[in-house]
């Protein structure tokens, strides 16, 4: 059994997190291929210098002749597919990466590998796996009624983000098909937790309450996610590779439906409790109300059965032990904060809350 995996997008907030939990449980090297964009991060993968079983190459999934010669140089047992774009915010200003990475870039990688994995010899070429990692933006918006996602919920993606993946998901599933590359297919739901970057709501709410910025809310702020903590993600994404049927997509989530107003004031409570502020005012006062989200998707919810079920995964936190975790983790990870806070970002910020 060959003694290496090929993670892209490694630097980023998932990939990073699975990197860091795969080296600490694994005797095996990672090949960590990252494009190193505004999202990807190596004060991530700090801790990981020193190791010889960590590979940093900064590249693109796209370019296939850097794959050929990564794929052929350490011969992976399996390739774990995070490199994404993946802000619903940043795919309405600006769609044009979401198309070049998530579409053109899977296309190129699922080539790459087709090409190494037929050139396998047999007992390798069956052992190996192609894990994409996607999301349950693919399957639209549910009502407050309505049932969970199963793996069984037809595609109706509504962001050009949620589209660009599932037009992933889709190539994924048609090199299974066609040319029986085998692939598996992870579709989870909103993840938080440590090192996530500051443009999504969780990071962007404690870092601003902690600034004493105001906490902008989209719309109403009754949009319902399904929040899964990071670890409990990653460990699925293990389970599902050594034991996962060929060409089958599981849906990861995390049993934990919030509306966005919910944990908000989730994470202003802790704080409260944990850094009060200095004028003993309670960190909701911050709270702002903002214009919405063009096509703002209302509800996710995502039916974790069939994982359980079939492989044995649930999660390990509920919403209220993982959010304590991050915010506590947020404390005390100054440099990494600091380290993310660049120019870059606060341009980001201007351009989608204004000065
Ligand atoms: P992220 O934006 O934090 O990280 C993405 C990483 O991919 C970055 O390190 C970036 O540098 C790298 N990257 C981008 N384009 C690349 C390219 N062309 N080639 C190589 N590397 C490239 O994203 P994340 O939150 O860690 O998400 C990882 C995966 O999980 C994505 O596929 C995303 O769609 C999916 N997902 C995320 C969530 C979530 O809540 N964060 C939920 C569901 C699904
Ligand atoms: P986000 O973290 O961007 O994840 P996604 O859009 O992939 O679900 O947003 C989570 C929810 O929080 C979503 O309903 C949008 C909302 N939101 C705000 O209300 N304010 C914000 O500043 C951000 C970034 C998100």
């Amino acid at each position: 059994m060959r003694m290496t995996i090929l993670v892209t997008g490694g630097a980023g907030f998932i990939g990073g997190n699975f990197v860091l939990d795969w080296l600490a449980a694994h005797e095996e090297t990672v090949v960590n291929l990252d494009k190193l964009t505004y999202a990807g991060n190596l004060q991530t993968l700090a801790g990981l210098r020193d190791n010889p079983r960590h590979l940093f190459v900064q590249g693109d999934i796209g370019d296939r002749a850097l794959l050929a010669a990564l794929l052929q140089q350490h011969r992976p047992r399996a390739v774990i597919n995070f490199a994404a774009e993946s802000h619903v915010d940043r795919s309405i200003h600006g769609p044009g990466d979401f198309i070049q990475t998530n579409i053109v870039g899977t296309f190129n990688l699922l080539e790459s590998v087709r090409a190494y994995w037929q050139e396998l010899p047999d007992a390798e070429q069956a052992a190996f796996r192609l894990l994409h990692v996607s999301t349950d933006e693919v399957y639209g918006t549910l009502g407050a009624a309505d049932a969970p996602f199963s793996e069984q919920h037809r595609y109706e993606p509504n962001s050009p983000y949620s589209a660009s993946k599932a037009a992933s998901d889709h190539l994924v599933r048609a090199w299974h098909h066609t040319y029986g590359l085998p692939v598996l297919t992870t579709n989870c739901s909103n993840n938080y937790g440590p090192y996530h970057f500051p443009e999504k709501l969780i990071p962007l709410v404690i870092l601003n309450a902690l600034a004493g910025k105001t906490l902008p809310i989209y719309g109403d702020g009754q949009q319902v996610r399904d929040w899964l903590y990071v670890k409990d993600h990653c460990a699925a994404i293990r389970r599902v590779l050594a034991a996962g049927q060929l060409g089958e997509t599981y849906n990861v989530g995390g049993w934990n439906e919030k509306t966005n107003l919910e944990v908000v004031h989730a994470i202003c409570s802790l704080l409260d409790e944990l850094r009060p502020r200095a004028d003993g005012q309670p960190y909701a006062a911050q709270i702002s109300y903002v214009q919405d989200r063009p096509g703002h998707d209302r509800r996710y919810a995502i039916d974790a059965r069939k994982l359980e079920r079939e492989l044995g995964w649930k999660p390990a936190e509920t919403f209220a032990s993982g959010i304590r975790k991050t915010v506590q983790w947020y404390l005390d990870n100054d440099e990494w904060i600091n380290g993310v806070s660049s120019g870059q970002y606060r341009d980001w910020l201007t351009t989608q809350y204004g000065a």
